[in-house]
């Protein structure tokens, strides 16, 4: 069967790792010869070109800083001396915030060292890669250029500011190239990526956020964190209960038998979610001694690279189907333990 590109010649920077590497392997798949570039991660790359090549496919590695403009012109140049031409272009290169490579960073305490290299690499870097590439695919009459930015070019993430700036001017000047060579017969397009797995970016994320030792604590970026916000919320429950409790028992240190009481009448509803400020933050929460689930809503997040990120509504479970199988296990067990489930008839 005809490859798709047969033929062409793509090249992918940041083709070292990640989002990239295989990108370049799919070029070289669908028949392209591909130049793999990357700047210091010279081993990444030629292991890119043997995966390549032990595959049938056509590689050569070039090494190139994006964010510098003499490399980017000659890496050009040698893409059309040792293939002949440039069809195809991934400008992928990029760094952001993983707590190893690139420390995350509020606003007020960005260094402008860290501003200038997120935006010389993910912005400027494009920006060099596209005036190049867009003047031989000019020459060809022909051509197709995809960027990559990233779900944090419309998405705020404390922390990423230079990364989100980076990657929203990416969208800004790839609309610009684009219309500027829309009857140049070159096509140029952004792409937004979420969470990619088998990445450096998320490897370091995951590791520094997830299996860190404590050293979130000293680092706000944690904040809005799926981690964090689980904490927020057990936080507002178990003070609303003992709040609850308080209530009947009075303002004095309370038994385990009174906070339980306090837990089992809680009723968070909308109107005290918004006296908490955490409208939309949890579900409103209704809990009984029958009902220690509070309704059982469930919402799905989504990892999108940089944060957790709510994508649906609060969903319940169809409890005529669940209620009964919980029943059945929890009898089982109670059995198995010799327990004797409590009278909820007599917990108000
Ligand atoms: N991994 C994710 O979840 C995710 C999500 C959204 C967007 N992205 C974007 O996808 C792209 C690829 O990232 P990845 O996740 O594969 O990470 P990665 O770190 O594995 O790959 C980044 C690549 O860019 C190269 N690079 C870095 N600085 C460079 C420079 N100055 N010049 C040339 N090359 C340079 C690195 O050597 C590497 O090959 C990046 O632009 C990143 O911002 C990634």
């Amino acid at each position: 069967m005809a490859k798709k590109f047969e033929g062409r010649v793509a090249l992918v920077t940041g083709g070292a790792s990640g989002i990239g590497r295989v990108g370049a392997q799919i070029f070289a798949r669908e028949g392209a010869k591909v130049i793999v570039s990357t700047d210091a991660n010279i081993k990444g790359g030629e292991e890119t070109v043997k995966l390549i090549k032990n595959a049938g496919g056509e590689a050569t590695f070039i090494k190139c800083d994006v964010s510098r403009s003499a490399e980017v012109e000659a890496m050009i140049d040698n893409c059309v001396k040792i293939y002949g031409r440039l069809d195809y272009a991934f400008n992928n290169a990029g760094i952001g915030p993983d707590g190893k490579r690139v420390p995350f960073y509020n606003v007020a305490d960005c260094p402008e060292e860290i501003w200038d290299r997120t935006l010389d690499v993910n912005l400027k870097g494009v920006f060099l890669c596209l005036k190049y590439e867009i003047r031989q695919m000019l020459k060809q009459k022909r051509g197709a250029i995809v960027n990559t930015a990233s779900t944090g070019a419309m998405k705020a993430v404390p922390g990423f500011a230079a990364y989100d700036a980076s990657k929203a001017g990416l969208l800004g000047l790839t609309r610009v190239a684009a219309l500027e060579c829309a009857t140049s017969g070159i096509r140029i397009n952004t792409i937004c990526p979420g969470p990619t797995d088998r990445t450096l970016l998320v490897e370091n994320l995951t590791s520094t956020i997830i299996k860190g030792k404590g050293e979130m604590a000293k680092d706000r970026s944690r904040i809005g964190t799926v981690y964090y916000n689980r904490g927020v919320v057990h936080g507002i429950i178990s003070v609303e209960a003992i709040r609850k409790a308080q209530e009947k028992y009075g303002k004095k240190p309370l038994t385990g038998e009174q906070v339980r009481w306090g837990l089992e009448n809680l009723n968070i509803d909308a109107k005290r979610l918004k006296e908490l400020g955490a409208v939309g933050f949890m579900q409103p929460l209704k809990v009984s001694c029958l009902d220690h689930e509070g309704g059982g809503a469930v919402r799905f997040q989504q990892w999108d690279g940089q944060r957790w990120v709510v994508i649906t509504d609060w969903i319940s479970s169809d409890q005529s189907i669940v209620r009964p199988m919980i029943e059945e296990s929890a009898a089982k067990y109670a059995k198995e333990k010799g327990i004797t489930p409590r009278d909820c008839s007599a917990a108000s």
